[in-house]
């Protein structure tokens, strides 16, 4: 069994310290960061873009697992990669060419990962799987910290593990939104590896991140 790693959202972070809560999230134990990029048109939401994630580079060496909810995103990867993320994750509706995509992220030495939207299906993907690095299967429509875990997508991480296991593919299997004490364990069970939480991880337990962490591993 891989071990689980967290990936914490700074989506519910402070956004006037994200330094210090990057710095912070290290000391706490967190795996990587996952840092939420939305654009306000592939998601009805706006965040931060590349000059933020250059700035905040220099506060960890933690892996930036960095997820691109934009659109169109290939013109954009450059920026990202240039900017230090180091896993650089894009939804497939947001590419005229994923393959070309895929290999566009590969080119600058980075790993890449595709999201899949809760009524996005595997299929649309199939003949990618073994050309990434990672497979974030989102748990949420997304746009917002903060929603309910939506359970239907158990049965889609229990998929890709399925074909993982099966075909030697060597995707971790990330799982993003509405992760909580009460879905973690299935969640791990079904056959994710890799748990990104924002709300949980900075409100739980009075804000003990370390603890929050720490829990959200237990198997
Ligand atoms: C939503 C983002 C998620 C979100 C997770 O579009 O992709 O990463 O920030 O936050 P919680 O854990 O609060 O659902
Ligand atoms: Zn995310």
């Amino acid at each position: 069994m891989k071990k689980i790693q967290i990936s914490p959202s700074i989506l519910s972070a402070d956004f006037s310290q994200l330094g210090n809560e990057i710095k912070r999230l290290e000391d706490a134990g967190a795996d990587m960061i996952h840092v939420d990029v939305m654009d306000g048109h592939f998601v009805p939401n706006l965040t931060i873009g590349p000059p933020v994630i250059k700035a905040l580079r220099k506060y960890s060496e933690l892996t930036f697992d960095v997820h691109l909810m934009i659109s169109p995103v290939h013109k954009y990867i450059k920026d990202f990669a240039d900017a230090g993320a180091d896993i650089i994750t894009i939804h497939p509706e947001a590419t005229d060419n994923l393959a070309e995509s895929i290999k566009h992220i590969k080119s600058f030495k980075k790993k890449v990962g595709i999201s899949l939207n809760p009524n996005t299906e595997v299929n649309i993907i199939e003949n990618e799987l073994e050309n990434v690095d990672l497979i974030l299967v989102m748990s949420v429509h997304p746009g917002f910290g903060g929603q309910k875990f939506i359970p239907e997508v158990i049965k889609k991480i229990e998929l890709l593990k399925k074909l993982k296991d099966d075909k030697n593919y060597k995707y971790d299997i990330e799982v993003d939104g509405g992760i909580n004490f009460s879905n973690s364990k299935d969640v791990i069970n079904a056959g994710a590896n890799i748990l990104v939480s924002g709300t949980t991880i900075f409100k739980e337990n009075n804000g003990n991140i370390k603890k929050n962490i720490e829990t959200l591993k237990e198997v």
